[in-house]
C-alpha cells in the first residue's frame, strides 16, 4: 500500500525523528522542513534588516490575509472569506459574540456537551456577560443537539470532528437544519481542516473556526483562522474590537469602525514570527489534492479499525471510533481501562499517540507522513505491550500535566 501511495513523497515535507511513528497530529503537527530557515529568515532578514519598515517592506500587516488566501482552498471556501488570527477560543468567542449581538430576539447559546471543553467555556463566559440581556447557555447531548436548534437560540456551535471518538457529522445536512430553524451554526473544524476534506461554500456553511498547530502543522500556540461567508461579513461586528479590525488603524480615530470583509474579525497586532510558522506549514500543502489526501486517511482508519479487532480485541481493546468511514475524521481512537498507562508504553515503544480520560487512547493518521506500515506496526506495538503487560509496570502509571 505504501509503494502504490500517491502522497507518499509529502512525507518528506516533514522533519520526523528516524524510526519513531508519530501518529498525534491531532495535537501538534510535526515541523515542516523549511520552517527552522523561514523562521531564521523572518528574525534575521525582515526583522534584524528592517526594523520597524519590514511591516511595509515585507508586508507583514498584510499576512493574517495572505494566509487565509491559503487556508481557504483547504475548505473549499472563496480567498477573501478566511483569516488568520488568535487562538480558535478566542476566534469563537468573537464569533459567537458577534452573532449573539445581532439577533437580541433570540438568547440561548447552544453547544453540544460533548464538545472541547474551551468551546463550552467561552460560550459559558459569553453568556454570563450577556446576562442582563437575557443570554443563556444551553448545553445538549449529542444526540438532541439538532431537535434542540428552536426558534429561542440565537447562535449554535459544534465540532465537526469530535476530539474524543473522531466522530464526523453530515456538514451539509446539519447546516441546513439550523438554517431552516434560523439558527446560525459556527463549525469548530479544528480536528478537521488540513485533514478531511471540506466543502464549506458547498455545504452552505455561514461560520467556522479552526485550528493551526494540528492537521495543518504550522507549530506549537500556532494561530487559528475564521471562516464567515462572504454575504454575511459585513453583517457582523466583532465584540473584541481592536485596533486592526478597524476600518483605518492607522488614522488613530477615536471611534471603532469595523473593516470591511473578514479584516474586521482581527483584533491585535498579528504575531509575525508564529504567522510565519503557519505560512510555512500551509506551504506544505502546495500542489496536494484534498480529495487524494481524504482517501488515504480512510484507508489508514480502516486498516487501523480493521487490524485493532483482529489483534487487539482479545485483551478488551474496544474501538470507540465509528466503522463508517464517511462517519469518521482522521483519528481512530481506543477504549481500554489501562489505556493512560498502555498509551506511555507505547510511547516508550517509540509509537506516539495520545490519551483522553477516562479511557481512550487516541491515533491520529496524518495522511501526509503516516505510512500504511505505520498502521500495521503500531497495532503490533499495543498487541505486545499488551501480552507483555507492560501497562502494569509503575512507571507508565504516573501521571504527567499534559497527558
Ligand atoms: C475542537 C477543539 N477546539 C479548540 C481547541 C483548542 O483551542 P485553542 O487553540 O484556543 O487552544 C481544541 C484543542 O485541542 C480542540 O480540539
Amino acid at each position: 500500500m505504501d509503494r502504490r501511495d500517491p502522497l507518499a513523497h509529502l512525507r518528506d515535507r516533514f522533519r520526523l525523528p528516524e524510526g519513531l511513528i508519530y501518529l498525534c497530529g491531532h495535537s501538534l503537527g510535526p515541523p515542516p522542513r523549511t520552517v527552522g530557515a523561514r523562521a531564521g529568515q523572518v528574525i534575521s532578514g525582515e526583522w534584524e534588516a528592517d526594523l520597524v519598515a519590514a511591516w511595509n517592506r515585507h508586508d507583514w500587516v498584510e499576512l493574517p490575509r495572505r494566509i487565509g488566501r491559503r487556508i481557504a482552498p483547504l475548505l473549499g471556501a472563496g480567498e477573501d472569506e478566511v483569516i488568520a488570527a488568535d487562538s480558535v477560543s478566542v476566534n469563537l468567542f468573537k464569533l459567537l459574540g458577534a452573532l449573539l449581538l445581532r439577533t437580541p430576539d433570540r438568547r440561548a447559546v447552544l453547544v453540544e456537551e460533548g464538545n472541547f471543553p474551551t468551546d463550552l467555556y467561552m460560550a459559558q463566559g459569553l453568556a454570563r456577560l450577556l446576562e442582563e440581556s437575557g443570554a443563556t447557555l444551553r448545553l445538549t447531548a449529542p444526540e438532541d443537539f439538532e431537535s434542540s436548534l428552536g426558534p429561542d437560540v440565537a447562535v449554535a456551535t459544534v465540532s465537526h470532528v469530535d476530539f474524543r471518538t473522531g466522530r464526523m457529522l453530515d456538514m451539509g445536512a446539519l447546516t441546513s437544519a439550523a438554517r431552516a430553524e434560523g439558527v446560525p451554526l459556527v463549525w469548530d473544524l479544528s480536528h478537521s481542516a488540513g485533514a478531511v476534506h471540506l466543502r464549506l461554500n458547498e455545504d452552505e456553511v455561514e461560520f467556522a473556526v479552526g485550528c493551526g498547530y494540528k492537521y495543518l502543522n504550522s507549530g506549537p500556540g500556532a494561530p487559528g483562522f475564521l471562516y464567515v461567508a462572504r454575504r454575511v461579513q459585513d453583517t457582523l461586528e466583532s465584540p473584541l474590537t481592536g485596533w486592526m479590525g478597524h476600518a483605518s488603524p492607522f488614522d488613530f480615530e477615536t471611534r471603532y469602525r469595523p473593516a470591511p470583509g473578514m479584516r474586521r474579525f482581527l483584533a491585535g497586532t498579528p504575531p509575525i514570527l508564529s504567522m510565519a510558522a503557519l505560512d510555512e506549514g500551509l506551504r506544505t500543502f502546495e500542489g496536494v489534492d484534498m480529495a487524494a489526501v481524504r482517501r488515504k486517511s480512510v484507508e489508514l482508519g480502516d486498516l487501523f479499525l480493521r487490524l485493532a479487532g483482529e489483534r487487539l480485541a482479545q485483551f478488551g481493546v474496544v474501538p470507540a471510533s465509528p466503522a463508517d468511514a464517511r462517519r469518521r475524521g482522521s483519528q481512530v481512537s481506543l477504549r481500554h481501562p489501562d489505556g493512560y498507562a498502555l498509551m506511555q508504553a507505547l510511547i516508550a515503544r517509540d509509537v506516539v499517540g495520545d490519551f483522553r480520560g477516562p479511557d481512550l487512547m487516541r491515533f491520529g493518521l496524518a495522511p501526509f507522513y503516516v505510512r500504511y506500515a505505520d498502521v500495521r506496526d503500531a497495532v503490533e506495538a499495543l498487541r505486545l505491550a499488551l501480552v507483555n503487560e507492560e501497562h502494569r509496570q509503575a512507571r507508565f502509571r504516573q501521571q504527567k500535566l499534559v497527558p
